[in-house]
């Protein structure tokens, strides 16, 4: 039915595009571009262009021709999503290519945390990206982006003035979430695993398991002051994870303006979804989706006297993290 669709729409498409194309009003380069007068309309047809012919572009699927009539380009990101794992950056992603002017780079592509891929060079990580119009930005994600040392360098040698996109959730959902995902890869193995409470509280010293993955990447201002050596504050914008989840429609408003974009999305792209328990997509009348079924799982429970040792330990990472973004949660 899917695949009939987006076949449906390729042909549909394909058969008007001459005739649209030609009345498609350009959008500006995104530097420069929407004026305060709000006589920059996007048009709907692009957000039905965006799930029909570019959903179609961004498999690779277009061809020669419609790569040369259209002026599509793989163009490297104007904007990335660093982090955090488990923070929402699927989510956010998926949330931010409902506006007609971003394109999202589907899989994580880890090319600035890879040695391998990052050799292969800059040229290779742009043959990775989607297809687009010239006006539109492409947004990648890669959470491992965040934690990892070399990143901010090399990210720094690709753009110096990129826009970083972090979010962040309350640090101790957000180590008990990494541990749910791993948590579950090895049940699918069929393997062992020790329960949270053992990996995150070392039984020596009964303190807190710094040596822990899951609490380290949790330790958002250690990891942000690493970054902060090759990028202004000003270039980072921190989305709250949390909210995202409740209440995602500020929270994108918030990221439109970082971004320097048209406030695009509306209440309507967005509609909870009793069933998953969370907010679902809507691109247009035709197609909307909800995240798979591996966002949003049902956390272990965790005893209350690790977590509490956990939030105490955070508290005072959270408070720089608090002073150095400007941005302030109410975690406890
Ligand atoms: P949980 O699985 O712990 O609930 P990431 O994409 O970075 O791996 O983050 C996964 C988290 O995104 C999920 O964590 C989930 O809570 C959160 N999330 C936020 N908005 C969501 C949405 N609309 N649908 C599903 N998950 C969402």
């Amino acid at each position: 039915m899917d695949c009939f669709f987006s076949s449906a729409w390729t042909v549909y498409i394909s058969q008007h595009l001459d005739n649209q194309a030609n009345r498609l009003q350009p959008l500006c380069p995104i530097d420069g571009r929407f004026g305060p007068h709000g006589q920059d309309e996007i048009p709907l047809r692009a957000l039905q262009f965006k799930r029909g012919l570019l959903h179609e572009f961004r498999k690779g699927n277009a061809t020669k021709e419609q790569i040369r009539l259209h002026n599509l380009v793989q163009q490297l990101p104007k904007a990335i999503i660093i982090g955090v794992r488990k923070g929402g950056t699927r989510a956010l992603l998926e949330m931010l290519n409902l506006h007609p002017a971003v394109v999202k780079a589907s899989q994580e592509i880890h090319f600035f945390d890879n040695d391998e891929n990052y050799a292969k060079g800059i040229e290779w990580y742009r043959k990775k990206m989607p297809f687009s119009y010239p006006h539109q930005i492409t947004i990648e994600k890669s959470p491992a982006y965040f934690i990892t040392e070399e990143v901010p360098e090399r990210i720094y040698k690709m753009n110096s003035s990129i826009k970083l996109l972090i979010i962040v959730r309350e640090p101790t959902t957000r180590a008990i979430s990494d541990y749910t995902q791993v948590l579950e890869g090895k049940e699918r193995k069929n393997k062992t695993y020790y329960k949270f409470e053992k990996l995150a509280i070392d039984p020596n010293t009964c303190e807190v398991n710094t040596k822990y993955k899951a609490v380290r990447t949790s330790i958002y201002t250690k990891h942000l002051e690493r970054w902060l050596k090759y990028f202004p504050i000003e270039q980072f914008h921190i989305v709250d994870g949390d909210r995202l989840i409740t209440e995602p429609l500020p929270e994108l408003q918030l990221v439109e303006k970082f971004l320097n974009l048209p406030p695009r999305i509306s209440q309507y792209n967005l509609y909870f979804n009793a069933t998953r328990g969370f907010y679902c997509l809507r691109f247009n009348i035709v197609f909307n989706k909800c995240l798979a079924g591996s966002k949003g799982r049902i956390h272990p429970e965790v005893d209350t006297s690790v977590i509490t040792k956990l939030r105490k330990f955070f508290h005072p990472f959270n408070q720089k993290f608090y002073q150095i973004t400007g941005r302030t949660f109410n975690w406890p």
